[in-house]
């Protein structure tokens, strides 16, 4: 799919957003004057559906589409395309009150009351066949209808239920992993500790905490089940429209880096990713620059997900959010390097919740296109439509994708299991944190990176950073021999391989599975840190990079096997012994970074890495951020200014397609000012 525009019938950037007429329906008046805004401001794609089951089916069986025809009919003569969500994100109150097994069941085995939204249980029949005939209807009704771009399954699957239908489906999970014999079972969640040996399947319970929360293995299986079972779900919505319209593409939105469920796994169930950027903007604490970092690793972690072909931002917004702590207006020029950021990461789309702001209820302050006022001379609106224009600019940008020859390893698995550890400290582990830590030196020095699973093929990556891989499946420690074997460098660090999938430790020394080879050294103890406390890291004179560097939280103390020591510990009572090491590996190097060092240590070492492995780093000013999307032998380089005063950067020959002028060496880009350069390969 490299280098194909996400849908043919549209082969453009696309704009638009979460569209909710049916709020209006008693005002003809304001649907018209919706189509009429959205022509001004750019529109060319809504998502409509998005929790209308009240209006779809008001009594159970009883289904009203007229006004859906009607908006989408009408859409499309206006040259608007449409997302069509299922409905299932939210139940209305016939269904729970006929049906409550829909109704979720929390930890504390106490069942929710019918409200909210995504509160259902997942397993429930009777949802689960309610769900399916209005996605049937759905189908049938618009599944030929010319508008039709996308299939939106629900609304940001998440959470979990415990009720006894989920924990029934629990212990069928446990019997087929572990093979329907629980003293395997026993085995990998070590039950013989505190006398938690378990007889049999059925007295199993998932986690609660006024029940059993201290077997880690248990309580990893659970979040890898509440991830089966939402893709279970996924599955029983897709398979209705994969059978019915097998042309029409399928997404479900996501939210940020969500803890809950292995996103990576559930972007295999769909088409196209797509995701919803809310990114706090406006702490006076925080760079803008800074606080898009962040948004940056959320953005690439899921155009990683399928990276053959553009993700779209599904939902996003152009003025202030009604739900952070502090909701603060975007200032002016705000909205277009934000919405321009997501492009540059592999976004294909910039699309808002929601285009009119809902007159009560919960969003009634939730920013969107179109205010209370009803206005379109509003400066959010003139954002917006700037926005719009500039995405029919860039038109021919879309369908092309950013090519990383590094990648940086983040794994739900991991991230559950280390969160879950009795062990290091609660208050500095920061797993995430950390990524993204390692994820803003890549940014800084203009070099893309993918974000991908421990489990993914390396092929193609020259650098792979795999911070804190705590836990290693048997054939992650396989893929990453291989890949350093055939020349790849590798960076791991302090806490890596301590426990297997199931988390039982490695024997034999860290980091395991085989990996105590490929970096030539174990780890005999780690040293966790008070905040206050600090180790230096210094640099041995013949290693590539000089100097000494803090180190702070995480001090791992190792033994060497076979690697050459790059760095040593500057105090206490490791004084002396390594804290960065290098093994050659077949082809390629294994590097180990025993201590959390700070980040001009791990830049300096990164920087080194990456030329060695011939990457070039981009120099940016602070405040710069550059992503580089290709299609056939055209590159277009971006370059987002998120600083309000004038930067000089060097860019390649090409044309800047925001100015439309030619462009080469050191080129000045204004505050809060994006250039998007075309350069022919
Ligand atoms: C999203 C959700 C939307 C809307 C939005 C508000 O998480 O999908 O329906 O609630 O948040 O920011």
């Amino acid at each position: 799919m490299t280098g194909s525009t996400l849908f043919s019938k549209l082969p453009k950037l696309l704009h638009g957003g979460d569209y909710n007429p049916e709020q209006w329906l008693d005002r003809p008046d304001i649907l018209e004057e919706d189509i009429r805004l959205m022509k001004e401001a750019g529109v060319n794609v809504v998502t409509l559906g998005v929790f209308s089951w009240s209006v779809i089916e008001p009594v159970e069986g009883e289904f009203h589409f007229t006004w859906l025809h009607d908006i989408m009919d009408r859409l499309y003569e206006n040259g608007i395309y449409t997302v069509l969500s299922t409905p299932s994100g939210a139940r209305p109150a016939w269904l729970d009150e006929k049906y409550p097994s829909a109704l979720r069941t929390s930890r504390k085995r106490i069942q929710n009351l019918h409200g909210q939204r995504h509160n259902h249980c997942i397993t429930s029949p009777d949802y689960r066949r309610l769900v399916r005939a209005v996605d049937e209807r759905l189908a049938e009704q618009f599944g030929a209808h010319p508008g039709l771009i996308l299939w939106h399954l629900s609304n940001e699957l998440g959470g979990e239920c415990a009720c006894e239908l989920c924990q029934e489906k629990f212990r069928e999970f446990l019997r087929r992993k572990y093979h329907n014999h629980i003293e395997e079972l026993n085995q990998q969640w070590w039950t013989t500790f505190w006398s938690h040996r378990y007889n049999d399947f059925s007295q199993i319970e998932g986690p609660a905490a006024h029940g059993e929360k201290s077997i880690h293995g248990l309580n990893l299986d659970w979040k890898r089940f509440t991830t089966e079972n939402t893709i279970d779900f996924l599955r029983s919505e897709a398979r209705v429209f994969r059978e019915k319209t097998p042309e029409i593409p399928i997404t479900t939105n996501f939210m940020h880096l969500y803890p809950a469920l292995d996103y990576n796994k559930l972007s295999k169930e769909i088409d196209i990713v797509s995701w919803d950027s809310y990114p706090r903007y406006g702490n006076p604490d925080r760079s803008l620059y800074d606080i898009s970092a962040e948004n940056a690793f959320d953005h690439v972690i899921m155009r990683s997900f399928k990276k053959d072909r553009p993700f779209m931002m599904m939902e996003s917004v152009p003025s202030l959010v009604n739900w952070h702590e502090f909701n603060k207006a975007k200032r002016p020029g705000e909205h277009r390097v934000t919405a321009l950021q997501a492009i540059a990461c592999g976004s294909d789309t910039v699309q808002y919740f929601q285009w009119r702001k809902s007159r009560g209820s919960y969003e009634q302050f939730h920013g969107a296109v179109i205010d209370h006022l009803g206005r379109n001379d509003t400066r959010v609106f003139r954002d917006v439509a700037e926005v719009g224009a500039l995405l029919e600019t860039l038109s021919e940008v879309s369908g092309s994708t950013v090519r990383s020859k590094a990648a940086l390893l983040f794994d739900w698995d991991n991230w559950w299991a280390i969160e879950d550890a009795a062990a290091f400290s609660d208050k500095t582990k920061k797993y995430p944190q950390t990524c993204l830590n390692m994820f803003k030196l890549f940014l800084q020095n203009g070099v893309d990176v993918d974000v991908i699973s421990s489990e993914e093929p390396l092929d193609g990556y020259e650098v792979v950073v795999a911070p804190m891989l705590y836990l290693i499946k048997p054939q992650v420690a396989d893929h990453l021999k291989k890949f350093v074997s055939g020349g790849g460098q590798l960076i791991g660090t302090y806490i890596t391989g301590y426990v297997n999938e199931n988390t039982l430790c490695y024997l034999g020394g860290f980091p395991g599975g085989g990996l105590t080879e490929l970096f030539g050294l174990y780890t005999e103890e780690i040293d966790t840190l008070y905040p206050k406390e600090k180790n230096g890291v210094q640099f041995v004179s013949d290693a590539p990079v000089s100097g000494t560097f803090s180190a702070r939280d995480y001090c791992e103390i190792v033994k060497i096997q076979d690697a050459s020591v790059l760095a040593t510990y500057t105090d206490d009572f490791y004084s002396g012994t390594p804290a960065v090491t290098v093994h050659p590996y077949g082809q390629g190097n294994a590097y180990y970074v025993a201590a959390r060092m700070e980040e001009d240590g791990m830049n300096a070492l990164l920087k080194q890495i990456l030329a060695d492995a011939g990457i070039a780093c981009r120099p940016l000013p602070g405040g710069v951020e550059y992503h580089r999307r290709q299609k056939a032998d055209t590159a277009y380089d971006f370059y987002i200014n998120y600083t309000t005063q004038q930067q000089e950067i060097s860019v390649e020959s090409g044309v800047d397609l925001v100015s439309g002028r030619p462009v080469g060496g050191t080129e000045t880009i204004e505050p809060l000012g994006v250039m998007v350069c075309r350069v022919q390969l």
